[in-house]
Formats: C-alpha cells, sequence, structure tokens
C-alpha cells in the first residue's frame, strides 16, 4: 500500500480514533479544549488563525438554531425574521442551546448592485442585512445566511459563482456566522463538488470571519470525498418535508443503507466534533401530531443531526415548544463525545438505536414505525452492557429503575416510541468497528475487482455484486463474467479509487433478460453524479439489441468514480469492473 495514498479518508477515521482514546482519560470539558486548541502565537497571521479556529472549533458538536426554509420558504421579511428572534429568545429556546438563526433562500433581490455585490431585497428587508444581523447578535444569537455556489440559486435569485470571495467579503462584513451554501445550477461551474466547496472554504478563511459552512449538496456525498476538511456539515438527503414518510427517509440516508452500502450501517463512522451528517432540517411543529413530531425530533437526536428548527416560533404550541426545548434529549444530542448512533437492530418496523456517550451510560431508542402496536425488546448485549443496568426514560425525565439484561418498551403504537438512558457513569462504551478503508478504497497494486469493495455512495436501485439485478450469472453476448455488478436503471454507485488507480475497465450491455425497448446510457463520471464536466465515458444509447461495449480508459488522479446506468428501468450489467494499478 503506497503511503500517504489514504491521507484524505483516514484523515476521519484517525480524528476518531484521537476522540474515542481521549474520552477515556479526559473529562469533557478538556477534550473539548484539547480538539479544537488553536496554538495562537505571534506572528502567526490573521488567515492562519482564522483556518484554526476554522477546523477546530467550529461545531465541536452539532449546530443548533432555527432556519427560515421550513417554515415560510421564500416568504420571508425583516418583521418575520425579527419576530422569530423575539420568539426564539422569549420561548427558552436559545437558553435550549438554539444559537443560530439562518436566513435561507429569498432573501436577496434579484440583481447584484452596480459593485457586483449582492444586495437584500428591498421590500422585503428596507433595512438591509446587516440591521437585521445587528438585531439578531443583540439578542444573544447568532446569524446565518443562505448562499449557492452555482450562477443562481435554487429560487433563481444571484447565485455565487464567479463572486465567491466578493459574497464571503460581504457576508463577513454583515457579520454572518453560518453560511448555508447550496448547490442548485453548480453542475455548470466546471469544478467538482469538492474543488467547488474548496473555494469557499478558502474564501471564508481569507475573510478573516470564523462562519460555519453547511454543504447542501442534496444527496451527492460529501463524506466520500473528504467534505470533512471542507464544511462542518452536509446534506444526506433530498429536502425533508412536513409527512412522516419523508422524515424516516431522510433519517435513512444517514442511518440506513440508503446512499451508501449496508455493509456501513449507515453514515456513523463519518461524522464526529466538527464534521456532520445532515439529513435535512427539522419539520418538529409541522407534523400532523405531538407523537410524530416527538419521533422525529427523538432520532434527530440519536443520530447527532444538526438541530435547526423549522416551524414558526412566534405561533409554537406548548407541546411543540416542550419538544423542542427537551432538556435531556438534547445534551444526548450534544454529547461532547460526538458519536453519531447507529441501529443495532431494523426488522423493517422495528428500530433500535444506540448512542454512547462520553459519561459511560448510552443512549437508546426503540421506535415502532410499523402501523401495528409492538412490545421492542432491547438487549444488553446489542448495547455493550451486561447484568443489571439503570434505566432512566428521557421524555418522562424519570428513572424507571434496575433491569437486567434488557428493557422492554410495551404496547408503542405507529410512531411511538422510548428514549433512554442505559447504564452507569464510568468509562466510556466501546462503539463498533468502523469499516476498515481496505474495504471500499483501493490499495493494492495490479488489479482490483471493484465487486470486491464495498461501494461508498449510490443513487437509485443498489447493485448487486456478481450477480445480475435477478439475482442470476451475468452473460453477455453469450459470454458468461464472474465478477462485476448487475444494476437497474437508474442506477449510480461510487468507488473509492483515492487517486491511486490508473485505468477502469468493464464491459457493459443490456442484461438479455430485459427485453424493453428502452435505451439507456451507461456513464462513467468523475464525482459527480450530473454535470458535463464529471464526465468520462459514455456509451451511448444502447438496447437489447446492442452488442456489448468494452470501456478501458484512464482514471488517473480520480478520487471517486461513479458508474451509471442512466436510464428508467432497463436491466444492465458491468462485468469484469476492474481498476489497474501498475506494479
Ligand atoms: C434547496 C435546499 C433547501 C432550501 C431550498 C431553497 O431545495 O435543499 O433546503 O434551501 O433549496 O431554495
Amino acid at each position: 500500500m503506497r503511503i500517504g495514498v489514504l491521507l484524505r479518508i483516514g484523515f476521519s477515521v484517525v480524528l476518531f480514533i484521537v476522540l474515542s482514546a481521549c474520552v477515556t482519560s479526559c473529562s469533557p470539558e478538556r477534550g473539548i479544549e484539547q480538539a479544537g486548541k488553536t496554538n495562537v502565537s505571534l506572528g502567526v497571521n490573521q488567515e492562519t488563525v482564522t483556518l484554526r479556529i476554522y477546523e477546530n472549533e467550529l461545531a465541536r458538536t452539532p449546530p443548533m438554531g432555527w432556519n427560515s426554509w421550513n417554515a415560510f420558504h421564500g416568504d420571508i421579511d425583516e418583521q418575520k425574521i425579527r419576530g422569530i428572534a423575539d420568539a426564539m429568545v422569549e420561548s427558552g429556546m436559545h437558553d435550549a442551546g438554539y444559537t443560530y438563526l439562518v436566513i435561507d433562500d429569498g432573501w436577496m433581490a434579484d440583481k447584484r448592485n452596480s459593485e457586483g455585490k449582492l444586495v437584500a431585497d428591498p421590500n422585503k428587508f428596507p433595512s438591509g442585512i446587516k440591521a437585521l444581523s445587528d438585531y439578531i447578535h443583540s439578542k444573544g444569537l447568532k446569524f446565518g445566511l443562505y448562499q449557492d455556489r452555482g450562477h443562481l440559486t435554487c429560487m433563481r435569485l444571484p447565485g455565487s459563482f464567479g463572486y465567491e470571495q466578493v459574497d464571503m467579503d460581504t457576508f463577513a462584513a454583515w457579520g454572518v456566522d453560518y453560511i448555508k451554501l447550496d448547490s442548485c445550477y453548480a453542475e455548470i461551474n466546471g469544478r467538482k463538488s469538492s474543488d467547488d466547496f474548496g473555494v469557499f472554504k478558502e474564501c471564508i478563511i481569507k475573510t478573516g470571519r470564523p462562519m460555519i459552512l453547511s454543504m447542501a449538496n442534496y444527496t451527492d456525498p460529501s463524506w466520500a470525498w473528504g467534505g470533512q476538511e471542507i464544511g462542518h456539515l452536509w446534506r444526506t438527503s433530498f429536502d425533508v418535508s412536513p409527512q412522516m414518510g419523508s422524515v424516516y427517509y431522510c433519517a435513512d440516508t444517514s442511518a440506513g443503507d440508503i446512499v451508501i452500502h449496508p455493509a456501513f450501517n449507515g453514515l456513523w463512522q463519518f461524522a464526529g466534533p466538527g464534521h456532520w451528517n445532515d439529513p435535512d432540517m427539522l419539520q418538529v411543529g409541522n407534523l400532523k401530531t405531538d407523537i410524530e413530531n416527538k419521533a422525529h425530533f427523538s432520532l434527530w437526536c440519536i443520530l447527532a443531526a444538526p438541530l435547526m428548527a423549522g416551524n414558526d416560533l412566534r405561533n409554537m404550541s406548548e407541546t411543540v415548544r416542550n419538544i423542542l426545548t427537551a432538556e435531556e434529549l438534547i445534551k444526548v444530542n450534544q454529547d461532547p463525545r460526538g458519536i453519531q448512533g447507529y441501529k443495532v437492530h431494523d426488522d423493517g418496523d422495528h428500530e433500535i438505536y444506540n448512542k454512547p456517550l462520553w459519561d459511560g451510560t448510552t443512549a437508546v431508542l426503540l421506535l415502532n414505525k410499523g402501523a401495528r402496536k409492538a412490545d421492542i425488546t432491547v438487549t444488553w448485549d446489542k448495547i455493550g452492557l451486561r447484568g443489571r443496568q439503570m434505566v432512566r426514560d428521557l421524555w418522562q425525565g424519570k428513572n424507571l429503575g434496575y433491569y437486567s439484561g434488557s428493557f422492554t418498551a410495551e404496547d408503542l403504537p405507529r410512531h411511538g416510541h422510548i428514549f433512554l438512558i442505559v447504564g452507569s457513569k464510568g468509562k466510556p462504551l466501546p462503539v463498533p468497528e468502523p469499516v476498515p478503508l481496505e474495504k471500499y478504497v483501493v490499495t493494492q497494486k495490479g488489479k482490483t475487482c471493484l465487486s470486491d469493495l464495498y461501494y461508498i455512495w449510490r443513487y437509485g436501485n443498489a447493485p448487486k455484486y456478481d450477480k445480475t439485478f435477478e439475482g442470476k450469472p451475468i452473460v453477455i453476448d453469450g459470454t458468461p463474467y464472474e465478477r462485476g455488478f448487475g444494476c437497474k436503471a437508474t442506477s449510480k454507485i461510487m468507488f473509492k479509487l483515492n487517486g491511486y488507480a490508473e485505468r477502469f475497465k468493464a464491459v457493459v450491455g443490456l442484461d438479455p433478460s430485459y427485453q424493453g425497448n428502452e435505451a439507456v446510457n451507461f456513464r462513467v463520471r468523475n464525482e459527480d453524479p450530473i454535470g458535463p464536466d464529471s464526465l468520462l465515458y459514455d456509451s451511448g444509447k444502447m438496447t437489447k439489441d446492442t452488442p456489448a461495449k468494452v470501456i478501458d480508459i484512464d482514471v488517473r488522479g480520480i478520487d471517486c468514480l461513479i458508474l451509471a446506468i442512466e436510464g428508467k428501468q432497463a436491466l444492465g450489467n458491468w462485468a469484469d469492473a476492474q481498476v489497474i494499478v501498475s506494479n
């Protein structure tokens, strides 16, 4: 294995191990201090200091705040936002930890000013953004603002492409503390997502003002290409909507196998202090019932997800207020150890999540997603414990007593759940081994069959390994292949080459079992699932009658390779998919 070749992806694992090691010997406060130490000395310039703060001090725990999008979409103005700032303080949200008030899309005028700078929409924000920022700061809150790395925002207002430094300087001058950076139209920027977000990181550092960078990259995999080193949180899902189906889908992008190979058991190993998986903002208060609001909040808390409230704080009910400010749940979310909770059981309807905490106890969520009432039992062996253990119910705020070997939550209705702390204070409990790099990164000289690696991201149908999508041996034009992938369009799968491989080879064609008339493209892409600049190979339209095509392309320097079958439903195979590293 080439030394240093795994540096980038290894960073998060190393950080994880360092932090895990630290938890056995440090108090929470010391741990945070050490992890976030800023070594300021004479002669160190402002940019260096800002870089250190940016990388080591921001978002040590998942950011908490409020964002305008889920409550108002583009229908925002300065009166509303001031009202929200007031409510955030008066309702106790701020005291509970909600710090960042973020204005999402729809705040800006549709044209830049004569100096090329962004200006606020004069009708919605006649006093300007700086005045609003000052007001928000005067309340003791921090201020966040939305932009987009394309030439337009998702609402087709002026985006930042080509104005990166100008805009970050403007944001800094306005006192912005948190940037939500969206990705609409960015596929035509001519830069990979990692490079594009990297440009903004550099621009932020240059401003000298520490600002959290929230990367809104839909489902695209920031965790795969080193997002940990660029921003502080990244989206894992499409937009959350106020329905439980959407809430569960978003949670499962982070905790399930919707976007990553099932062997990872979700994205937990990529999260930690300073870099978080973001299954999107909260819809608590916008859902139909309190049991739904609670289930949503509990999931986000155990998943160490950013807690960005998205309801109208000026009119929330007492029950919703109590959910959003539930101190013991927030404490789990904000636990300084920064472990993202992971599933220890999922049978489709019933789920159990575990989140080992700093103090030696562990948070456990038992959730019934099914339509029927159910009992759910967690046995201590699933959460690293044995014998008699103290159990505390966090929603009730009371100790339930000692339980031997297991705990059963009885008669949970749909969305019903119990959120527990189990165990007693002491040495932190172990977490599972993260998936080792060699299982998902190209590390060997010679030939690596890609079906020997776990994919690090997928979109669309999950591929079958070494079989057709229907589970049969792969045969193309009469030739059998032992290795490769069987897919059903649309199918995009990403492999981590880490800049190590030189050639990618495969034989592609539609599966003989597919007798439809659809014509699909087999495309190989560099990092980004869409956009002209990411395209490395295109088979052209292939139907069931098109003979197999042989791919043999240069992939030197490529970190993340995507194999895409772009179509609607045809079955296709990547036979013998492999990469080569010269000996
Ligand atoms: C995208 C984002 C949303 C929101 C809107 C604004 O859809 O994912 O969170 O910011 O844009 O237009």
